[in-house]
């Protein structure tokens, strides 16, 4: 069995889909590894670390010739997908929600793709789960870029001179990325708050010490652990207690996502402009849209004095943590279909499986995709 690690080409993209100890295992269980030479430099893993793992370098595309499996952070292109031989398997992110067309010529390359994305959210899955590896990540990354953004200091600071007061920050959405972004900016001495759908949240914002703001609602946790989408009545009460906090606020992170949908809008235009100049908000749904509709991706833009932070792919800016977690992510998932005896077996009946596969035989297969 010949497993593949191509290098990402997606512009900024820093992260490779296996580590030197993850290629390790694989040849442990029998499997060749092949990497593409530099595949490695941006989450600081040189040609000759992959090497003295025990993977081929190979450069170009053709690391991916004759590979079973070939593991990705993003879609591969048409290109790589040509090289590929048919009924390769793919595996990682493969931006399921994504354009349709780009996605149907995926399918129609003949692959076997595996959209990690779509892991089932049971706790047998928490291993394989590359959203919540990542978005740990992100949530750190967001309060430390609004900090550096931040013409103030985040603690409180007694001094001779006078009293620093401390930043407040108001986290939107709780989720994995929410509850990082909660408790990092709690360490740097932070006041703060957070909001959620999810009633469940309280709890877990309570546990990290900050004050928790809700609006009461019916349940809003789905079966599958995500948020639905609120009513336009739901909505309107959220954004009226949202408008009456956001003022009082320096620091808003904002993290809501609805899988599949575009990011709810949770901070108009008016509430940016209630804030006071000089404070920061960090859209970390920018990708999808965004949560506030003057972000914009991968800019930072200033709006009456307030500065928004669109930043794409903040995980991928800590590729050196972000790598190894992904990689281990997709190793624990290879590990239910890779046999003892190094064979490649795909058990459509286990719910990460068929659950994540979304492309076979030259089609989209997942529900999904399927016509509402
Ligand atoms: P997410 O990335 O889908 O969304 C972020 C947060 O935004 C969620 O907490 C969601 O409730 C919230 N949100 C959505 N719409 C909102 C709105 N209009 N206003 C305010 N907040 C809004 O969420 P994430 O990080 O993936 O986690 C969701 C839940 O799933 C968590 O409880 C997490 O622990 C759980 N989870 C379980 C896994 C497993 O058991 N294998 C794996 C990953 C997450």
């Amino acid at each position: 069995m010949k497993i593949a690690i191509p290098a990402e080409n997606h512009p900024g993209e820093a992260r490779v889909a296996a580590s030197p100890d993850v290629v390790k295992a694989y040849i442990k269980k029998g499997a060749k590894v092949a990497v593409q030479s530099g595949a490695g430099l941006g989450s600081n893993i040189s040609d000759d670390d992959f090497k003295a793992a025990g993977a081929e370098i190979v450069k170009g595309d053709a690391v991916v010739k004759g590979a079973d499996i070939v593991l990705t952070i993003r879609r591969p292109g048409d290109k790589l997908l040509k090289a590929m031989k048919d009924g390769a398997i793919v595996a990682g992110g493969l931006e399921p929600y994504g354009d349709r067309k780009a996605l149907e010529a995926f399918a129609k390359s003949g692959v076997t793709g595996f959209a990690m994305e779509l892991m089932p959210r049971i706790t047998r899955a928490q291993a394989m789960d590359i959203l919540s590896s990542q978005a740990n990540l992100a949530g750190y990354k967001a309060v430390i870029d609004a900090a550096a953004n931040y013409g103030r200091a985040f603690p409180m600071m007694m001094t001779a001179a006078g009293t620093v007061p401390a930043t407040k920050v108001f986290i939107m959405g709780v989720g994995v990325a929410g509850l990082q972004a909660i408790a990092t900016a709690r360490r740097l001495g932070a006041i703060v708050s957070a909001t959620d759908v999810r009633k469940a949240t309280e709890e877990q914002v309570k546990s990290l010490g900050a004050k928790f703001v809700y609006v009461d609602l019916a349940e809003a946790a789905t079966a599958a652990g995500y948020a639905r989408e609120l009513t336009a009545e739901e909505k309107a009460k959220q954004s009226e207690l949202v408008a009456s906090h956001i003022k009082s606020q320096d620091v808003v992170i904002t993290t809501a996502l609805i899988p599949g949908r575009p990011a709810p809008t949770l901070i108009t235009k008016e509430m940016v402009e209630s804030m006071k100049p000089g404070s920061i908000i960090v859209d970390l749904a920018v990708e999808r849209g965004g949560n506030c509709p003057l972000s914009k991706p991968d800019q930072i833009i200033e709006h009456k004095g307030v500065k928004i932070i669109g930043t794409l792919n903040l995980a991928g800016k800590l590729a050196g943590n972000a790598t190894p977690l992904f990689a281990k992510n997709i190793a624990n998932f290879l590990d239910l279909m890779i046999q003892k005896d190094g064979t490649l077996r795909i058990d459509e009946a286990d719910e990460c499986i068929s659950g994540t596969l979304i492309a076979k035989g030259g089609k989209l297969v997942h529900k999904i995709y399927e016509a509402k």
